[in-house]
């Protein structure tokens, strides 16, 4: 069955989501969380700060800074001219740029290198399918400050502990170089040589970019031109001694960390400002090969926006599609709404239902109380359905009496299907606290 989320068809008279655009249901919420605790946790055990940015920013940020050129700047970007003040701005489409502008703006460079992360939605304007939305979310991590492959080794294995965090065995990283930019500007022309040489085999998209941008000809997806960018002149033959140390200390150190790679040397990625280190990490999604996260070094680009010349290194995440994994592996079962739910015998006894919700709360409970009346039956089956552990029945006779019912809801607890237990309300808190703990530490146990 499909989930609720991917339904959406136009129906006439009724107001959808933007096409590409997807609201995240509550039913998704405990995966999402359970993703954002753990990507929370590795950015904190490599020591990187969070920087909130926003959303918009001037589109000459992503002109300037992801490249002229490439596929985003070209068809993908939200762009708008602000009918107030007549400034051009962008949804922005990935948050390297908007991280190197923040950091540029506010001097945080000052005092020595940083380490930065973010999360947040992203906008490209791509055919929707499967993994590929129109807002999509990122998680990136930005290394600013640091020249050398250790950092570059550092943020792969970031992403690696966070695989293994949330349990993902199938993520495969794909490294490459792209050298410097004179050693990039000698394969150019070679490469530009090369298809100019096969000119007849080229699609028209090839043709289009054979001047303008000839190394993502590599990336081709059409299967007729496979072998020809396969053996077109790779980058690497172009490498000098500085980049090819740079790249080989890389892999030692990964080797050193027992960390398994592959080097695609037609791995060029989709920005511009990338240059020796580039990676990806690629697994299967309904047994498609998809990258579920990108990076690498991008060393040129403080200087390009304008700040003074620092290296920099980093990733982004595809939420979206490490969500896809984490449900292939069983993540994102339905979480209890509440721990304990409090069912009334209506008006006559909710002042005192309110107020022992209140009381449970302020002992550290989560409590859903029984709103909008109904047979105690149905209430129940409320109570079931909500996943609590305990319900709290407040009757009128026994509030008559200042007490209140506890019942075990879910089988497999102690007392479960057993009769409920009277217990006084002014100690009700205390005692439903007691009755968990002592369930937690011996579960099973038959209650006292
Ligand atoms: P990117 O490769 O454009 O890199 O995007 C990173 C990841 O975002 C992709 O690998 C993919 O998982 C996800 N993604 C991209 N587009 C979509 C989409 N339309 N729908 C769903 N997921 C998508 C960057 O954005 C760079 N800023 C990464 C980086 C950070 N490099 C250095 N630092």
């Amino acid at each position: 069955m499909d989930r609720p989320n991917q339904t959406k068809k136009a129906q006439p008279g009724k107001l959808n989501g933007v096409r590409g655009m997807n609201d995240v249901l509550p039913a998704d919420e405990p995966l999402w969380r359970r993703f954002e605790d753990a990507v929370a946790g590795a950015m904190r055990a490599y020591g990187y700060s969070q920087i909130r940015t926003p959303i918009v920013e001037h589109t000459r940020l992503f002109v300037r800074g992801i490249g002229e050129v490439t596929d985003i700047v070209e068809k993908e970007m939200y762009s708008f001219t602000d009918s107030l003040n007549g400034e051009d701005l962008t949804l922005r489409p990935e948050n390297t740029a908007g991280v190197v502008r923040a950091t540029i703006e506010h001097n945080l460079l000052y005092d020595g290198p940083k380490r930065l992360w973010y999360a947040g939605p992203m906008f490209r304007h791509e055919r929707p399918q499967k993994g590929r939305y129109r807002q999509f979310h990122q998680v990136g991590a930005e290394a600013l400050g640091m020249a050398g492959p250790d950092a570059d080794a550092e943020v792969i294995l970031l992403c690696q502990r966070l695989w293994d965090e949330l349990g993902l065995t199938g993520v495969r990283l794909e490294i490459n170089s792209l050298g410097a930019s004179h050693e990039r500007r000698a394969h150019r022309e070679a490469l530009v040589a090369y298809f100019e040489a096969h000119r007849d085999v080229l699609d028209a998209e090839a043709q289009r970019r054979l001047h303008s941008n000839p190394l993502r000809i590599l990336d081709t997806k059409n299967p007729a031109m496979q072998a020809l960018a396969e053996q077109a002149p790779r980058l690497i033959d172009f490498l000098g001694p500085e980049s090819l140390a740079h790249f080989e200390r890389l892999q030692s150190l990964l080797r050193s960390q027992n960390l398994p790679f592959r080097i695609n040397p037609r791995l060029v990625r989709g920005l511009d400002y990338y240059n020796l280190t580039v990676f990806e990490w690629v697994a299967d999604i309904g047994g498609t090969p998809l990258t579920v996260c990108g990076g690498g070094r991008y060393d040129p680009l403080i200087e390009m926006l304008g700040g003074k010349p620092a290296p920099a290194c980093g990733f982004a995440v595809g939420v979206e599609r490490v969500l896809e994994l984490m449900r292939a592996v069983g993540h994102g079962t339905a979480e209890p709404q509440c721990e304990v739910y409090v069912v009334h015998q209506g008006d006559e006894t909710l002042e005192a239902a309110l107020q022992a919700s209140e009381r449970l709360r302020d002992a550290g409970l989560d409590v859903i109380l029984h709103c909008g009346g109904g047979s105690f039956k149905s209430q129940f089956r409320r109570a079931d359905a909500s996943g609590a552990r305990l319900a709290v029945i407040v009757g009128s006779d026994e509030l008559a009496r200042g007490e209140a019912s506890v019942k075990w809801l879910r089988a497999g607890e102690s007392g479960a299907g057993g009769p409920q237990r009277s217990v006084p309300l002014d100690r009700l808190a205390e005692l439903v606290v007691e009755a968990i703990v002592a369930n937690d530490n011996h579960p099973g146990e038959p209650e006292q």
